[in-house]
């Protein structure tokens, strides 16, 4: 029982990386949520001791624990067993990729079921992350173990899986968009798909950056990452594209707290039309409570959805009738981490999909 006589949610949640900007994020949405608890929360090595209300103000009187440490010497396994024995089913990583390498090994030795918000185990394996992310990987293993989190054209497997890789914010909001399309075979494979993105400055996280400062971003929009991005790769492989021949993928930064739009263009199949474009997104998307589609009598923005779990869609057609451009826009710190973190989290201990979740 809580001090107020409400009876305490039964399911535990351990949060790392809660003095993140997505941990932030998480630690309201567990706080808040009907069933789980938030039994555990970890910042970074300098944290122990802080309550997390110091670091995040807008927590205070939602979350009033301290944060939790690491140990300084690196062995997790007598810090992940005390959670196990607390009675801590679930873990929710908000860290960083090697964070997220170093934690998750351990905490499923532990029996902990685990979802990752960080890209460590979104690709096929190792190589292809070496490739991308620049480092090597330090739980090769776990690549098989995996189960991308895109919640809905995953759920089945999602809520079987010990180990969900969420999906960055991009490929959200662009696999959302494009997977209707392609699955069903009205993209003409021979014009690649174009992505052309607009993100505001919390995806980059809350770590400190020259380039990410007020006075470097206020007033301004600038392209970046045009051949590396991470995101690239993520979304090409689970779309079944090349990236460079098959898929292009322009993110740009823009002076915006949070949300982002995908807006993507691609060539329709001979004889596909507006009627069999509206038939597949209302067959992907009719029955889930979380992706609104619309035509392009109303095409969404970003402040559509800022604060909720939702990714709005719209699409239009291009004079003569070829080429399609879809867009999605979804809040990058709800839908597009803690929110989608929290969906796969419901379907993985068999509550509602939208439990605790703002629509
Ligand atoms: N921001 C987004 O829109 C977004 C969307 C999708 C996915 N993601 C992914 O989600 C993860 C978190 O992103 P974020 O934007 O919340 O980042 P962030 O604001 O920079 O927060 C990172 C968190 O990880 C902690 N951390 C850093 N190094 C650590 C270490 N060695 N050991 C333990 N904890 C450590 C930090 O602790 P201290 O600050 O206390 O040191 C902080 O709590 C990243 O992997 C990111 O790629 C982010």
């Amino acid at each position: 029982m809580t001090r107020d006589g409400a009876v305490t949610p039964a399911i535990g949640v351990a949060l790392f990386g809660a003095t993140g900007y997505t941990g932030r994020e998480a630690a309201r949405l567990i706080a808040g949520h009907p069933a789980f608890r938030l039994a555990a929360i970890f910042g970074g090595p300098e944290r122990h001791g802080v309550p997390l209300a110091t670091i995040h103000p807008s927590l205070r009187g939602v979350v009033d624990d301290l944060c939790e440490a690491l140990p300084e010497n690196g062995r997790l396994h007598p810090l992940v067993a005390g959670l196990s024995a607390r009675g801590i089913r679930f873990a929710l990583l908000a860290t960083p990729e090697d964070s997220s390498m170093r934690l998750a090994p351990a905490l499923l030795d532990a029996g902990l079921r685990v979802v990752d918000l960080s890209g460590a185990f979104r690709l096929a394996g190792a190589d292809e992350f070496a490739a991308w992310y620049g480092c090597d990987h330090q739980a090769p293993g776990l690549f098989a173990r995996s189960v991308y989190g895109l919640t809905e054209w995953r759920r089945d497997a999602i809520a079987a899986a010990d180990l969900v890789a969420n999906p960055g914010c991009y490929p959200t909001a662009a696999l959302l968009a494009i997977l209707p399309l392609r699955r069903a075979g009205l993209l003409d494979g021979a014009a690649p798909v174009t992505v052309h993105a607009v993100s505001g400055v919390s995806g980059a996280g809350r770590r400190m950056r020259e380039d990410l400062m007020f006075c470097e971003v206020e007033g301004s929009v600038r392209p970046y990452g045009l051949s590396r991005h991470r995101h690239l790769v993520e979304i090409a492989r689970i779309a079944d594209l090349a990236p460079g021949d098959g898929l292009l993928f322009v993110p740009h930064l823009a002076p915006l707290e949070r949300g982002l739009i995908c807006s993507l263009s691609a060539r329709l199949t001979a004889g596909a039309g507006p009627r069999e474009v509206a038939g597949v997104y209302a067959a992907a998307y009719g029955e889930t409570p979380f992706v609104r589609v619309a035509g392009d009598d109303r095409l969404p923005s970003t402040g559509d959805v800022r604060g909720t779990n939702a990714c709005a869609l719209g699409w239009t057609l291009a004079p003569g009738g070829r080429h399609i451009v879809v867009h999605a826009v979804i809040d990058n710190l709800i839908k597009g981490a803690a929110g989608q973190a929290i969906q796969n989290l419901n379907l993985m201990a068999g509550r509602p999909e939208t439990e605790g979740l703002p629509r």
